[in-house]
């Protein structure tokens, strides 16, 4: 088998730039090279200061740290970087098509198809080209028609190689993957591939967690995985309604049933709704697969998990109007975190963008705190809601970088991301800074109820009465 000695990786982002860090660690014979189209991301890539990089995750710093300038390199030529390569990732963006009601379902490929095109038109030799971002299945036959057709008649073997990385914990989930799904063409030449891609995850993952599948099994696995994920989180976040009605407690009845192997713990945790760039975007696309081919239950049993979501955040955010004595208008609001999760900058599909589009609806004001989010982010997620225009977001929703002052005569504080540091804070402090009552709506089920009852808060947790 022929030694891989060349990869570039065309986008950026936080699946191609966590993933090529760890490739580079983890094989410094093989050069890395990570191309994007956006001068300012690559800028902040190769930033000297690597608390400028352009994406937060824990332990990414020191991977770049060990690499960069050595076999690990940013540019925005792609041309050179496709040109060189013997294996080349395709990491852009595949965002669903429209948002708001109404939502779209298929994946704008655009992005796709534009690489896919441009590596047509400057490959001089045979490559290899891995579909890393998330797809609808079939892209990689797109891609492959488009390369066949365009192209320079050269070889191309296109491979699946879905990404399983959680944003927060992406490092290690990347060297210590549970397994590593590479679809690929069940002829020699997509063998070779196949073996090719499998030799680089091989430098640090045993063989048994590097499966073979043909592609389209590789696209779809990686679907229904995503999909499997979130129905656990809509499942639990249905019975959370139930338990907040009754005398029940989500957390009990999570434990109690994770305690079985067969469900297992992981998974359980009740919140204000699972965000995040993959979740949604992917059980869209399993729902548009199984509508067009005139699978209608299927579609419709998936589109349930989103269902189940878009009702926990409307919840969450009802909730808030109806505790704070019907209205909210000109009633100030902290919220506490605006990333979809703790331990990202990521704010895609975040619960937080849907929450506080319902309360401005009723003309709340919003203060955002989120120790790694910044505001021209926060702003922008308004802004491409579409709701109102970005003057009003402005007037309406204001950021700001401290957590405790920002809660001076807040009639409410919502908990939107599990960080850290929120259970630090010294809570009889901010109690004393608020109006009376002072609430606390706890979205993410971060903090004790008894101790925040004590502080004399009136503490809404989801999932308990
Ligand atoms: C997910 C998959 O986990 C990963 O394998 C895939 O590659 C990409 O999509 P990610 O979206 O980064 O990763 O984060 P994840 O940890 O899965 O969380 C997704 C959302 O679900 C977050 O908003 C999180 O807060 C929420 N969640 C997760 C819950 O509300 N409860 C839980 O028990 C778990
Ligand atoms: P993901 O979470 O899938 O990594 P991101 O949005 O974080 O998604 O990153 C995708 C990156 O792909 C962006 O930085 C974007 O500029 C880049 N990109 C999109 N299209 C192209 C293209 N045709 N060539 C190079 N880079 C591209």
């Amino acid at each position: 088998m022929k030694k891989i000695t060349k990869i570039c990786c065309i986008g950026a982002g936080y699946v191609g730039g966590p993933t090529m860090s760890v490739i580079a660690k983890q094989c410094p014979e093989i050069k890395v090279t990570v191309v994007d189209i956006n001068q300012k991301r690559i800028d902040q890539w190769n930033d000297n200061d690597l608390d400028n990089l352009p994406i937060y995750e824990p332990g990414l710093k020191e991977m770049v740290e060990a690499t960069r300038g050595k076999n690990l390199f940013f540019s925005t030529d792609v041309d050179k970087a496709i040109d060189e390569s013997e294996i080349i990732f395709i990491s852009v963006n595949t965002p669903t098509k429209t948002y708001g009601k109404g939502k779209g379902q298929a994946a704008d490929l655009k992005f796709i198809e534009l690489c896919a095109r441009n590596i047509a038109k400057v490959a001089k030799d045979d490559k290899i080209v891995v579909e890393k971002s998330t797809l609808p299945v079939r892209t990689a036959e797109a891609i492959k028609s488009i390369l066949d057709n365009t192209g320079n008649g050269v070889n191309f073997e296109i491979l699946s190689n879905p990404e399983f990385l959680a944003e927060g914990t992406a490092i290690e989930d990347l060297l210590n993957a549970d397994r590593v799904l590479i679809g690929g063409q069940e002829t020699a030449s997509g063998q070779q591939a196949k073996d090719a891609l499998s030799a680089i995850y091989g430098h640090w993952l045993p063989k048994e967690r590097i499966l073979q599948t043909n592609v389209w099994s590789s696209e779809l696995s990686k679907l229904v995985a995503n999909a499997f994920l979130a129905q656990r989180v809509s499942s639990i976040n249905s019975i959370s309604a139930l338990c907040e009605r009754t005398d029940a407690n989500v957390a009990e009845v999570s434990r109690a049933i994770g305690f079985d192997s067969r469900i297992g713990s992981k998974f359980l945790n009740s919140s204000v709704g699972f965000g995040g760039s993959c979740f949604q975007k992917d059980i869209l696309n399993l729902v548009y697969i199984a509508r067009s081919f005139g699978l209608q239950e299927v579609a419709d049993y998936w589109e349930q998990v989103i269902i189940m979501n878009d009702y926990q955040k409307r919840r969450f955010a009802e909730n808030i109007i109806t505790t704070l004595y019907n209205t909210v208008s000109g009633k100030k609001i902290v919220f506490y975190g605006w990333a979809f999760k703790k331990d990202t900058n990521d704010t895609r599909e975040s619960a937080a963008i849907y929450v506080a589009d319902a309360l401005l609806e009723e003309n709340a004001e919003i203060l955002v705190y989120d120790p790694k989010v910044k505001a021209e982010t926060i702003y922008a997620d308004m802004d491409y809601l579409g709701t109102r225009s970005p003057e009003e977001n402005r007037r309406l929703l204001k950021v700001t970088d401290n957590a405790i002052e920002a809660v001076e005569n807040a009639h409410a504080i919502a908990v939107l991301t599990e960080w850290d540091e929120f259970k630090s804070y010294d809570w009889a402090e901010i109690y004393q800074k608020m109006l009376k009552p002072a609430f606390v709506f706890d979205g993410r089920r971060l903090l004790d109820k008894t101790t925040m009852e004590g502080f004399g808060f009136k503490y809404y947790k989801i999932g308990e009465s």
